[in-house]
Parts: structure tokens; C-alpha cells; sequence
């Protein structure tokens, strides 16, 4: 609550006095001067109008709780639907962060001009008229998206009663402020009462609100950490600036899963869903190039096929270099060590260089065999067939490891098109007769054998 302002006035004269005092020293009445409010305490947050009904919680056992579920928002994006878990929850407050210029405010602008419903894109970082820019760049109208340029959440409540959108959107939940704290916008306090006002208004209208925070250098958003346990669900944009691909992922989801990623690819005209990846990742060469090699990694639920490119050469210097792109570097170190003392490559003395292309970077731990390939494949340069490809991870002692569903990455592999697929010899795999040839190896020397 903030603090109530009072000043005092000469009820004779009308002279304000900033304290009281017995006299006033412009009428020289006594006794005249009286304290009064000049800013009535507002209720500092969303105050719900009469006209909605506020429900009061009364204990239920579980079996009369109503089970049917709200019907959820489409919002005719397919990627975002599937990584909210099926649409938005009516009421549900959906925090969206990722890197400066990765496309957050592009995604949710072009969301709100799909949508059939009537939205209210609230920007505290651009003008209308760079917002109309924008939305003529990704070639998208429609009659029911308003767009407000405010960051007093008094004011954006005002307009919101007027208006009464079913959905809002915040561009972002950084610059907006509250009149009822005094630190300056961004700040932590600033941001937790802003969260607090709109958590109150979207649970009491059913109105859901979608934010965009930023992020911070080491990839939190920031603010406090409480903000992400605030809201209902916690979306991350990412991916390479450089490149087009962008992934949304859910780091947090009250109503649905988090293993459900969307694809993206920025173009000229905004982001266009990508339903198909595996196809768009692997580039359709003619010719066979050394250090290449195709894993089929899973994203989420999502089987997506990869290629990573390796390049091994004699290092110049005394120290040789590893650089991974995509990948983490200490796993990299970690492989060429099995390399060298399980299979007998004497990489110590070589440059290795490692990139993901696409711009992806993959955690999936079923990708080591594929890098060990593209290593082998680059040393020693020898194409590998190119429809070949791995699903394995690598283990210390050299033995090659299962990995979890399998026969899902094996089943896209063999729809792509790929001959042979290099899994782990201890997958439990029931697929029959699959057109795909599924070569089963237990230790490094295995592959080895096959590909050098
Ligand atoms: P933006 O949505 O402003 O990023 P954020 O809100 O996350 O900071 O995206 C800006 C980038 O997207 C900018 O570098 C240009 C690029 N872009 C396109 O390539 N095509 C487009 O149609 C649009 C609108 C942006
Ligand atoms: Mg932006």
C-alpha cells in the first residue's frame, strides 16, 4: 500500500502549507489551516468491476470437484499450441523470456493478429506506429488486435475495463510500473507488484495474460526468481541470432507438459511454423563430404534429425584447439579422451573442431555417437555413406549406451529415408520388419570397424 500524500490549506485564503501551523501567514487567520488528501489511496491494484461476479472458495471433496476443463484458446498457431499444452488457459498468466532480438516481440504480435478473439497488445517499448511497422512486415490484420502503448499498469487497467479484451499481452513486464512503489520501472520491487496486479486481474476475469520478460546475460529472466513462480507457465525463445531457427520451449507449464518444444524459422515477413524440421536440418548434398554425420536426436517428444560436422587437422600450435558449437565443449573433451584410449586415435595433437548446424544447440545425450562419427569421419577423411545415421550415447569405458525411445528415433530415419541406423546393441527394440536396417554395436571398436 502505498503512502497517502497530504498537504494543508488555509480553508480562508486557499494558501497551501507543505506543515501546520497556527496562523496562516498570507490571511493572518488563526486557525484556519486543515490537512487534506490530495491523492485519494486508489486501490493500488486491478479492481474488479461489479458487473463480474467474483467466486468464493469453499472446500470441496475431490470427487465433487467439476473435472471438465475450461475450454482452452486456440490460438491458431500450431508450435505454440502444442508447447502450451493445447492452447491457453482462460486465466492463466504465461511468461515468455529469451535473448534481446530473438523474436519475442515478432512471435506474440503475430499470435494476437491470428487470433479471433479480441486482444489487447500492450507495448511499453515501441510506438504504435513502429507496432503497425512491424505487423505490415509480417503481412497479418485483423479487426479484433488493439494495440496500447503504456506502461502505467493503472493505466493499462483503465483501458482493460473499457475495452475488455479476452486476451493481453505485456511487451514488456521490465518497463512497466506501478504507481504505488517508487523505485523506477525494471526494478525488482516494480516488477513483482506489476506480476501481482495482473496475476489478480487475469485469475478474476479469466482474462488470460501473456508477458514477454527479458533476459538476463547468464539466461534468467530477469527479476526476481519468484516472478517465474508466480506465473503459470514459463516460455524460453531461443536459438542462434544468426541463424533462422528459433525453438520455444516450456520451462515451466502448470497445464500441460514441458517436454513439447515449437519451431520456428525467422524470415523476412515474421516467424513461419516449422512442422516438418528433420527434413529442413539436414541439407540434401549430392556429394559425400568427410566429417559429417546425421543423428537422430530427440527434442522434447519430438525425434528431429541433425547433422554435425566435425573437422579434425594437425594442430599449428603447440596447444591444440576444441571448439564446439552447439555442443558442449567439456563433452566434446570427454569423447576424444574415449577416442584415444579406447579405439587408438591419437587426436592429442589435433585441432578438433565441432559445429551443429542450424544453429541448434542439443543437450540429447543420444547425438554422442554421431559426433564420434563425424570425429572419426573427419581424421581419417573418408566420407560416410550419407544415409547413414546414429542414436547412441558414448560412455566412458567406450561402450556404446541405449538411449530412450528408440524405435521413435528409428521410425523417423526410416520415413526420411535413411538406409542404416547405428543403435545401441542393449535398446530393447521390437520394431520388425522395418525397411530401415538397424545395426546394433556394443563398443566404440564396433562403429569403428564399420566406418574406417
Ligand atoms: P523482435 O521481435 O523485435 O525481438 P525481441 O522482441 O525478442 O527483442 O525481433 C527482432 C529481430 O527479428 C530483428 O533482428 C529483425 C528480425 N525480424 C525478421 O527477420 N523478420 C521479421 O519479419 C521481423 C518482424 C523481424
Ligand atoms: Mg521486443
Amino acid at each position: 500500500m502505498a503512502k497517502v500524500k497530504t498537504t494543508f490549506f488555509c480553508q480562508n485564503c486557499g494558501t497551501q502549507f507543505a506543515k501546520w501551523q497556527g496562523q496562516c501567514t498570507a490571511c493572518k487567520e488563526w486557525n484556519t489551516i486543515v490537512e487534506e488528501v490530495i491523492q485519494k489511496p486508489e486501490k493500488s491494484d486491478w479492481k474488479t468491476p461489479s458487473s463480474v461476479k467474483t467466486r468464493v472458495s469453499k472446500p470441496l471433496t475431490i470427487n465433487a470437484i467439476d473435472s471438465s476443463e475450461d475450454a482452452r484458446l486456440n490460438t491458431q498457431d500450431q508450435e505454440f499450441n502444442r508447447v502450451l499444452g493445447g492452447g491457453i488457459v482462460p486465466g492463466s498468466l504465461i511468461l515468455l523470456g529469451g535473448e534481446p532480438g530473438i523474436g519475442k516481440s515478432t512471435l506474440l504480435l503475430q499470435i494476437a493478429l491470428k487470433l479471433p478473439y479480441k486482444t489487447l497488445y500492450v507495448s511499453g517499448e515501441e510506438s504504435q506506429k513502429q507496432i503497425k511497422m512491424r505487423a505490415e512486415r509480417i503481412h497479418a490484420n485483423n479487426e479484433t488486435c488493439y494495440v496500447l502503448t503504456e506502461t502505467k499498469t493503472q493505466n493499462i487497467f483503465k483501458q482493460i475495463e473499457a475495452l475488455e479484451p479476452d486476451i493481453v499481452v505485456i511487451d514488456s513486464i521490465q518497463t512497466l510500473h506501478s504507481d504505488y512503489i517508487e523505485s523506477s520501472s525494471g526494478s525488482i520491487s516494480q516488477i513483482k507488484e506489476c506480476t501481482t496486479e495482473l496475476i489478480k486481474f487475469a485469475k478474476e476475469t479469466a482474462t488470460p495474460v501473456i508477458l514477454i520478460g527479458h533476459i538476463t546475460k547468464d539466461g534468467n529472466i530477469a527479476g526476481p526468481k519468484i516472478l517465474e513462480h508466480m506465473v503459470d507457465t514459463v516460455l524460453q525463445f531461443e536459438g542462434d541470432r544468426n541463424h533462422i531457427f528459433r525453438i520455444l520451449r516450456a520451462n515451466k507449464n502448470r497445464f500441460g507438459s514441458t517436454s513439447e518444444i515449437g519451431i520456428y524459422e525467422m524470415q523476412g515477413s515474421g516467424l513461419k511454423e516449422v512442422s516438418n524440421p528433420s527434413e529442413i536440418l539436414i541439407s540434401k548434398k549430392d556429394e559425400e563430404l568427410s566429417g559429417n554425420a546425421v543423428a537422430s536426436t530427440l527434442e522434447g517428444l519430438r525425434p528431429l534429425m541433425i547433422e554435425v560436422q566435425a573437422l579434425v587437422s594437425t594442430a599449428v600450435y603447440g596447444t591444440p584447439q576444441r571448439s564446439a558449437t552447439g555442443f558442449n565443449a567439456k563433452r566434446l573433451n570427454m569423447l576424444l579422451a574415449v577416442l584415444e584410449k579406447r579405439a587408438g586415435f591419437r587426436l592429442g595433437a589435433k585441432d578438433v573442431f565441432l559445429n551443429i548446424t542450424g544453429g541448434i544447440s542439443v543437450d540429447d545425450p543420444a547425438i554422442d555417437l554421431a559426433v564420434v562419427a563425424a570425429i572419426l569421419s573427419s581424421n581419417e577423411d573418408e566420407a560416410l555413406p550419407k544415409d547413414y545415421c546414429f542414436a547412441a550415447e558414448v560412455g566412458l569405458s567406450g561402450e556404446i549406451r541405449p538411449v530412450q525411445r528408440v524405435e521413435q528415433r528409428i521410425l523417423e530415419a526410416e520415413k526420411l529415408g535413411f538406409s542404416t541406423i547405428f543403435v545401441s546393441k542393449y535398446n530393447k527394440i521390437a520394431l520388425k520388419n522395418t525397411a530401415i536396417k538397424i545395426q546394433l554395436i556394443s563398443k566404440i571398436e564396433d562403429l569403428v570397424n564399420f566406418i574406417v
